[in-house]
């Protein structure tokens, strides 16, 4: 069946998911990623790629670091970058998103990059767009951020570059976790031989280990030897019922402290999406400490959504 994200020529036209993206796709955008980190050190923090094309950012979630490192990202690019205030925007009067998408075509938007608390909402624009506009999944409910997770991606590669040899641990509330499938599908494309899930049973997904990754719910087993631990936001605003007995009691079993990650790696790595809930899935002492790259991986976000917009950017019709 057709990639909806590719052309017929197998290029990337947009970027909606890691899933079912070949591993040659993954490593243009982290290879070319890689050749941005430098941008960052020029004194004019500027490439001329995307001038003259028009970004719009359509946040219908709240976002710190994904909004604003896409912004930066195009900036660098040298695009003009509209941020959407959906709040003050035609929305509230009952605009439809594809309407609202028409009418930003209409001024010559050339890129959307679109959060949704729904899932599929990329989806549903990809699939409405002229043919030379191209769509970026920013987060879309409990189903994707790609974005996320090829930073994470490229995160790990640049402190643990032998990918072909490594052990990740992902820890918390999968269920609930768009970044954890995107992670999960990244790093099982690009040949990380072991992926290790750990949470309680009422936080995984059903068949996860159908994603290729091995289950744990003991925290102390799930850690031993792993090179990586990537620790998962507790998402209570998408939690129905009783899921856990309490915050604190959650932070007792899976909450990293320095205890558990010293069963991990001496030269483990310590990530996390963001945002973080100090005491809730992670100590702070281990959140701060040397171990961990949550900061990193906040910065590489830049150079890797430059990597996303500008191949997209490149492959228009
Ligand atoms: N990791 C992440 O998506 O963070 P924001 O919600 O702040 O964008």
């Amino acid at each position: 069946m057709h990639n909806p994200q590719l052309t017929k020529e197998g290029k990337l036209k947009h970027l909606l998911s890691i899933e079912g993206l070949p591993k040659s796709i993954l490593n243009q955008i982290l290879d070319t990623a890689e050749s941005f980190v430098g941008v960052a050190e020029r004194e004019v923090k500027k490439v001329p790629l995307m001038r003259g094309k028009t970004v719009c950012n359509i946040f219908f979630e709240n976002s710190t670091r994904t909004r604003t490192t896409f912004e930066i990202a195009a900036k660098r690019l040298s695009a003009d970058v509209i941020n959407l205030n959906v709040n003050t925007s035609s929305q509230s009067k009952g605009e439809t998103i594809l309407d609202t998408i028409n009418n930003l075509t209409a001024m010559h938007a050339d890129m959307f990059v679109i959060r949704h608390a729904q899932s599929g909402a990329a989806h549903l624009i990809a699939k409405h767009v002229a043919p030379h506009v191209h769509v970026v999944n920013a987060g879309d409910g409990r189903h994707s951020h790609p974005t996320q997770g090829l930073l994470d991606v490229f995160t790990i590669r640049h402190y643990k570059p032998d990918m072909h040899n490594l052990r990740v641990a992902i820890v918390g509330d999968v269920l609930h976790s768009r970044v954890a499938r995107s992670e999960i599908h990244a790093l099982t494309t690009l040949g990380v031989p072991e992926v290790r899930v750990i949470a309680p049973k009422t936080l995984l997904p059903e068949h996860v280990e159908k994603l290729g990754v091995h289950v744990y719910h003991d925290m102390c087993e799930g850690l031993r030897d792993v090179d990586v631990v990537m620790m998962l936001r507790l998402q209570s605003e998408r939690m129905t019922g009783a899921m856990l007995p309490s915050s604190q009691e959650f932070f007792k079993t899976y909450g990293l402290t320095q205890e558990k990650l010293d069963l991990a790696k001496p030269d483990a790595i310590v990530m996390h999406p963001g945002p973080m809930n100090r005491g809730v899935e992670i100590d702070s002492a281990v959140a701060d400490g040397n171990q961990s790259v949550i900061l990193p991986q906040v910065t590489y976000g830049i150079a890797v959504r430059m990597a996303v917009m500008s191949i997209l950017a490149g492959n228009s019709e």
